[in-house]
């Protein structure tokens, strides 16, 4: 369990609440862990027929807790590692998952997006997938999901150069659901998952199989898994975990004067 994920469940939705926000929800193994506890036991749960995935403060999440890529990177992490589960617990969920995004969602906070059933943005909402400005890889089947929903030219721009995407582009270009003023925003993904848990909770999980291909996600999920660790150690990473930590600008360029 984590403290930093808050869990609450009522009316049939299960709210999953990223709370770290001093650290801008920036996800540790723990908070991973805590994720996949409640989505797993959502599964066998009859009372759980809608999930809410939410954030705490100014902004949804910071992604991946970069001093977390840092300690892996040098093999001072030790211990069991939660987001593969995570990610596999997003992949074949069969209930709906409705994200409710403010502000920044950075990496994973922007990819677990593509899993989620119906995304609610408010109007300050900044969506960016900056895995390639760490010297890493698109995760979360994000590789195959991105281009399929809004077609290479845009997903490829994304993970190269890692801009955000403002929210009214966001809804134009189908990474989103609804886009409402902040001060709305909870309000109006309450709504919609409020609606959802009353529709008919067999017909609602059968619709979403034939929309989603579970098997073919933790198949590219595995893939993007074993190049993602393979570039955590490279000399590239380091340089970006390090330049993270000393806020300043990585600097890439001389490592190709320099021994790897
Ligand atoms: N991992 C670890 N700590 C993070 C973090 C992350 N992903 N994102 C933010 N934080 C921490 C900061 O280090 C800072 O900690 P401190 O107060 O102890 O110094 C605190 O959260 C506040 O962040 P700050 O950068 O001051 O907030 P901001 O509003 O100016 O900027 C972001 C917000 C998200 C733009 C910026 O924090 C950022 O770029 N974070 C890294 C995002 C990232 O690369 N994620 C991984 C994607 S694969």
């Amino acid at each position: 369990m984590s403290e930093h994920i808050k869990i609450e469940k009522s009316d049939g939705i299960l709210s999953l609440t990223m709370a770290r926000p001093d650290k801008k929800n920036a996800l540790t193994n723990a908070m991973y862990g805590a994720l996949a506890d409640a989505m797993e036991a959502a599964e066998t749960d009859p009372t759980v027929r809608v999930l809410l995935i939410r954030g705490e403060g100014d902004m949804f999440t910071a992604g991946n807790d970069v001093g977390e890529f840092a300690a892996i990177a040098t093999g001072a992490f030790q211990g069991e590692r939660h987001v593969g589960r995570f990610l596999q617990a997003l992949a074949k969920s069969s209930r709906p998952l409705v994200a409710v995004v403010q502000g920044r969602a950075v990496g994973i906070g922007t990819t677990m997006l593509l899993h989620c059933d119906l995304v609610v943005l408010a109007e300050n909402a900044l969506l960016s997938t900056p895995f390639v400005n760490l010297a890493l890889v698109p995760e979360a089947a994000s590789s195959l999901l991105m281009p399929l929903r809004i077609g290479y030219a845009r997903a490829y721009e994304m993970f190269a150069l890692g801009d955000a995407v403002d929210a009214k582009s966001a809804l134009a270009w189908g990474l989103a659901n609804r886009v409402v003023p902040l001060d709305k925003l909870d309000a109006e993904a309450k709504a919609l998952a409020s609606r959802l848990a009353k529709q008919p909770a067999g017909a609602v999980s059968t619709t979403k199989r034939l929309m989603r291909n579970p098997e073919l996600l933790l198949a590219q999920i595995k893939t993007e898994s074993e190049r993602f660790a393979e570039r955590l150690t490279t000399a590239e990473a380091r340089e970006a975990f390090v330049a993270f930590a000393e806020r300043r600008p990585p600097d890439f360029l001389k490592l190709a004067k320099q021994p790897a």
